[in-house]
């Protein structure tokens, strides 16, 4: 995700926004730059690059020679994570006005900037990027009227969707105005200098004593003084905090693993991912990354998803989304056999490459040979700008956020979502009523709370965790949404744990591994309040009956599972055609627990690298 620093003070900026920066790499970011005001050129100069910071230090070395100049005392920099447009210089932050007199770092989503571009440029105005931010140094150079402070809150006043931002300019070498709305810009108050970053750990390193801004504050920042005020300028005050943090722990946003932080950070990769794409009036979704018009849409006769890992089950999923929701015949295959399988593409398919970062070497070449093959091919992915988005050229990105911890959490229940949507969009152009989209498009505007409330359960999870951490072997079962849930399960565990885990389908255990069940192999089961539930708890009774402790992953308030089960983790009550995300949830944090009692090295687990661009 973005980060922000920005600084004013008598130290040189270059260096403090350097390694502010560099705090804030752990947070995934695909390009850098700054702008730092020049007192001998009195303008402001820029420098951006693609990629990791030490490629920025090298460009501010060669295009910036005087860079550490004690002069430079005032700048913002920048860490971007694609969301409109490809990691490149030109898209990288800062942005300027088009008289290069302001720069702008921004975090978030201008949701409404192709209406303001479009209007800036019937003025005139030139853009250099495909960024939503460059609409916001435009607005500012269009309401500046000799107060920077007015001029930001006139251009954040046009502005729909979610900022955090700093803006510097070239006539105000003493003052930085940085805002917020729904993305964080906290201000760090140190000996006649300030340091705003959209995280504290850009800022610990020179003070403890920050201010967090709350949505719609604007803030007024020199070396000495801080005022803050609302967008209609009404002055707000907001209490200093002192950090005791260390840095490490602020990074995890206080949580032991990257892994379980991007748990909890479900709710909120769900709400972005969905954010403006539902319809609810119309009962449907609108992608606009399909590219793809409605007779295009009503003409596909057959649906063929390539993936590998986690993302291969979220395709799984998107089989019974498919063809439950839209009557679309679905194929599902792993990318590694769809490439050397000749697979038939007619000219009615529709494939779907689903891959978090976008770079799996086994996904890619699936993409190449359906397209070689003429095939329609959309890229579901997380990572903006990555391979597999360059080469479909058209697609869905999931905006889930980065994903630092190997075994994939968020990037599944994300693809999950971006699969429903896209089911409801086939659905609504075949079978769907429009009553009945509403209800899903309903049941979507919910997952984010829907999520909320399974992460409450971690607490009850940890102590099951604790009393199977010794196991050493596993299964896991579910059947229909629940079957590539069951994968997925015994897939997390496996992964970060070391447990031998195996997903099966519940009526397919007694065909052959129910040999392997006794009183050391637990099962957990997947049966919440949806249609073969009732056939489910017959397999629990089958494997209770062979020894195996069953642990069931139940509705919260259904107790039909329990006499059939020796330990029950609740998942809060949903459609079936979401149901896999918090039963998901519930093994992430399952498998999480487990093998921090095993004391596993869970971000990191051995063999294992977070994108596999290898065959
Ligand atoms: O980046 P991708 O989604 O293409 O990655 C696919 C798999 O390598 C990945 O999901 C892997 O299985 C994860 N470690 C699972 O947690």
């Amino acid at each position: 995700m973005c980060g922000i620093v920005g600084y004013i003070g008598q130290r040189n900026a270059t260096g403090v926004i350097i390694s502010g920066l560099k705090r804030l790499e752990y947070r995934g970011y695909d390009s850098a730059g700054l702008a730092l005001y020049s007192s001998r050129r009195q303008a402001l100069v820029r420098v951006r690059a693609v990629g990791k910071i030490a490629g920025l230090v090298s460009r501010i070395e060669t295009d910036l020679p005087d860079h550490a100049d004690p002069d430079y005392t005032l700048g913002v920099g920048h860490t971007r994570w694609a969301t409109h447009g490809a990691p490149t210089e030109a898209n990288a932050h800062p942005h300027l006005s088009r008289n290069g007199e302001f720069a702008v770092v921004h975090n978030g989503i201008i949701e409404n900037y192709a209406a303001l571009k479009e209007r800036l440029i019937r003025k005139g105005y030139i853009f250099t990027s495909e960024t939503d931010t460059e609409v916001l140094a435009h607005l500012v150079e269009e309401c500046y009227e000799g107060d920077l402070h007015c001029a930001v809150a006139a251009a954040l006043e046009q502005v729909e969707g979610t900022y955090g931002i700093a803006v510097v300019g070239s006539r105000h070498q003493g003052l930085i105005i940085a805002a917020r709305k729904g993305s964080p810009i906290a201000i760090g108050a140190g000996q006649s200098e300030a340091i705003v970053a959209s995280d504290i750990s850009a800022i610990i390193g020179y003070t403890k004593q920050v201010v967090f801004l709350n949505d719609e504050d604007i803030a007024t920042i020199t070396a000495e003084t801080l005022d803050i005020a609302s967008l209609k300028n009404v002055p707000v005050s907001r209490a200093l905090t002192h950090i005791d943090s260390n840095l490490d722990q602020i990074e995890k946003g206080g949580f032991e693993h990257f892994m379980l932080k991007e748990i909890h950070e479900q709710p909120q990769a769900l709400a972005n991912a969905i954010r403006g794409r539902l319809l609810e009036k119309d009962g449907t979704t609108r992608l606009g990354g399909m590219q793809m018009t409605s007779a295009e849409i009503a003409r596909i006769s057959h649906i063929s998803i390539a993936a590998c890992g986690t993302s291969y089950y979220a395709g799984m999923v998107g089989k019974y989304l498919f063809e439950d929701l839209a009557g679309l015949p679905t194929d599902i295959e792993q990318a590694a056999e769809f490439r050397y399988r000749n697979p038939i593409i007619e000219p009615d398919t529709l494939m779907l490459a689903i891959s978090q970062s976008g770079e799996t070497a086994d996904t890619i070449a699936a993409v190449r040979e359906a397209l070689r093959k003429g095939a329609t091919v959309l890229g579901i992915c997380n990572v903006v700008g990555s391979t597999i988005a360059r080469d479909t050229g058209r697609g869905v990105y999931l905006h889930a956020g980065p994903e630092i911890g190997v075994a994939s959490t968020k990037a599944f229940t994300a693809q999950v979502a971006v699969l429903a949507m896209l089911a409801i969009i086939f659905g609504r152009a075949r079978r769907l009523s429009g009553s009945k989209g509403r209800e899903l498009v309903r049941e979507l505007t919910r997952a984010p709370a829907i999520v909320a409330a399974m992460l409450e359960e971690e607490g009850a999870i940890k102590v099951i965790a604790e009393k199977y951490a010794r196991s050493e072997h596993m299964f896991y079962l579910g059947r229909g949404y629940m079957y590539p849930a069951a994968l997925e399960g015994a897939l997390k565990l496996k992964e970060i744990s070391y447990i031998h885990a195996e997903g099966y389908h519940a009526a397919e255990l007694k065909h052959g591994p129910i040999a392997l069940l006794d009183e050391h192999v637990p099962v957990v089961v997947a049966v919440p309040d949806l249609p073969g539930k009732s056939k489910t708890i017959s397999n629990m009774q089958e494997c209770r009956a062979r020894g195996s402790s069953v642990i069931a992953i139940a509705t919260s308030g259904d107790d039909e599972a329990i006499s059939s089960c020796n330990d029950v983790i609740r998942v809060p009550r949903c459609l079936e055609f979401l149901a896999p995300i918090p039963v998901v949830i519930a093994e992430q944090l399952l498998a999480y627990h487990i093998a921090r009692f095993r004391g596993c090295p869970i971000d990191q687990p051995r063999n294992l690298a977070k994108s596999v661009t290898v065959e």
